[in-house]
C-alpha cells in the first residue's frame, strides 16, 4: 500500500491491529457525532488564499510554553501505545524526539514516564487527579522527578463517555500490558483491577481549587485540557494557568459536543492575547494545522494520527506521519503565500457575505 497520507495509514492501521485494539484507538462514544464532526468541521472549513508572496523559503518555527519549537506540533495524550506496537510509548518518544516535538505523555501510558524522559526531551505529563489526591500528588513527584517540563491536567472527564463501543464487544487491556505510572505497591501487579481502580477514581469532584492545589505541589507551568468554552478559558486564565488545550477528547467523552475547531475563535477572542491555545481533535491533513494556527491556537497535538504510523510500522511509521504533516503544512502555507506561522491570521479563512 503507497502510504502517502494520514488517512493511508488509518486504512493500513485498521488492517494490522487486532480488531479490539483498532476499536480502542478509532472509536468515540455513544453516536460518534462529535467524533466524525471533529473532521466535517475542518472540512467545512474554506481558505482565502494569498498569492505573489515569494515563498521560496518556509519556516515552521514557533514559539510556545516561553521555548522556540521547531514547529507547531505536539504529541497528545493518548493511553497504551503498546496496543499498537510492542515499543510503545518509547516508539513514538524516539520519533517525537527527531523532530524536537514536545510529547505530552498520558497518566496511563504503557512505558513508564522516567523511560520515555531518558530518550526525549520534552516531555509534558498528562495527569488525571483522582479522588485519592495522595496518589495523584506521588504521580506528580514522579513525573516532576523524572524531568517532565509541564503538567496538562484534563478536565473533561469528571465520569468517563459513554463508550459504548468497548462494552458491545466487551473491551478490557490485556493484562500483559502494564500501567507503570499507576504502579503502587498495595495496588499490585494486575491492571485489569488497577483500571478498575482508574475508572473508580475519576472524580467528579473536581473544582478550579484542585488547580490551586496542583500549584502547591509543583513550579511547572500548568496546562489545562478540555476546555470548549470562552468563559471557562477566561476561568483559567485567572486560575494562573500557563495555557489551555481547546479539546473535545477526540470525540471521547461529551456525544454532540462542539468541535475544538469551531470553539476556538471566541476562545482565542476572549483570552488569546493573555494565554497559549493549543488545539486538537481531528488534525489528519496539512490545511487542519493552517486553519487552527490562523484561528489562534499556537499548537496543534495530535493523538491517533501518530497511532497509525506507531500501528503500521512503529517509530518509522510515527516517523512518517509527522513527516507526511510537516510537509503537508509547508506545501499548504506555500499555496496560501504565507512564510512563517505568525503569518497565519483569520483573514485565510473565508466567512460567506451576511446576505
Ligand atoms: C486511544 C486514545 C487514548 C487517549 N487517552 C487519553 C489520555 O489518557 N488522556 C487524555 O487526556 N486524553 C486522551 N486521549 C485524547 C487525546 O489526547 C486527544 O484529546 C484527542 O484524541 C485528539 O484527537 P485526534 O485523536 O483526532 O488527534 C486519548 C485519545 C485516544 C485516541
Amino acid at each position: 500500500m503507497n502510504l502517502l497520507n494520514i488517512y493511508d495509514y488509518e486504512k493500513a492501521a485498521a488492517e494490522k491491529m487486532p480488531s479490539a485494539f483498532h476499536e480502542y484507538y478509532a472509536g468515540g462514544v455513544a453516536d460518534n457525532l462529535t467524533l466524525h464532526e471533529n473532521r466535517a468541521a475542518f472540512d467545512r472549513i474554506k481558505l482565502l488564499p494569498r498569492i505573489f508572496r515569494d515563498v521560496r523559503h518556509i519556516s515552521l518555527e514557533t514559539t510556545l510554553g516561553g521555548e522556540k519549537r521547531p514547529s507547531p506540533f505536539l504529541i497528545a495524550p493518548a493511553a497504551m501505545h503498546k496496543l499498537g506496537h510492542p515499543d510503545g510509548e518509547l516508539a513514538t518518544a524516539r520519533a517525537a524526539a527527531s523532530f524536537g516535538m514536545p510529547q505530552i505523555l498520558s497518566t496511563l501510558s504503557s512505558v513508564a514516564v522516567e523511560e520515555i524522559t531518558a530518550v526525549h526531551h520534552p516531555v509534558w505529563f498528562q495527569l488525571y487527579i483522582f479522588r485519592d489526591r495522595g496518589w495523584s500528588a506521588e504521580i506528580v513527584q514522579r513525573a516532576v522527578a523524572a524531568g517532565c517540563q509541564a503538567l496538562v491536567v484534563t478536565v473533561d472527564v469528571p465520569v468517563q463517555g459513554l463508550r459504548e463501543n468497548l462494552h458491545r464487544i466487551d473491551f478490557s487491556f490485556p493484562p500483559e500490558i502494564p500501567i507503570p505510572n499507576l504502579a503502587r505497591a498495595e495496588h499490585g501487579q494486575d491492571n485489569s483491577s488497577l483500571l478498575k481502580l482508574v475508572n473508580d477514581n475519576f472524580d467528579p469532584g473536581l473544582t478550579w481549587a484542585d488547580i490551586e492545589w496542583l500549584r502547591g505541589l509543583t513550579n511547572l507551568p500548568i496546562w489545562v485540557k478540555g476546555i470548549l468554552r470562552a468563559d471557562d478559558a477566561q476561568r483559567a486564565v485567572q486560575a494562573g494557568v500557563d495555557g489551555i488545550i481547546v479539546s473535545n477528547h477526540g470525540g471521547r467523552q461529551l456525544d454532540t459536543a462542539v468541535t475544538p475547531i469551531e470553539a476556538l475563535p471566541h476562545i482565542a477572542q476572549t483570552v488569546g492575547d493573555q494565554i497559549e491555545l493549543i488545539l486538537d481533535g481531528g488534525i489528519r491533513r496539512g490545511t487542519d494545522v493552517l486553519k487552527a494556527l490562523a484561528l489562534g491556537a499556537k499548537g496543534v497535538a495530535l493523538a491517533r494520527a501518530p497511532l497509525w504510523g506507531l500501528a503500521v510500522n512503529g517509530e518509522t511509521g510515527v516517523r512518517h506521519v509527522l513527516q507526511l504533516l510537516h510537509d503537508e503544512l509547508e506545501n499548504v502555507m506555500a499555496q496560501c503565500g504565507c512564510t512563517a506561522v505568525d503569518q497565519l491570521t483569520p483573514d485565510l479563512i473565508y466567512n460567506p457575505p451576511q446576505p
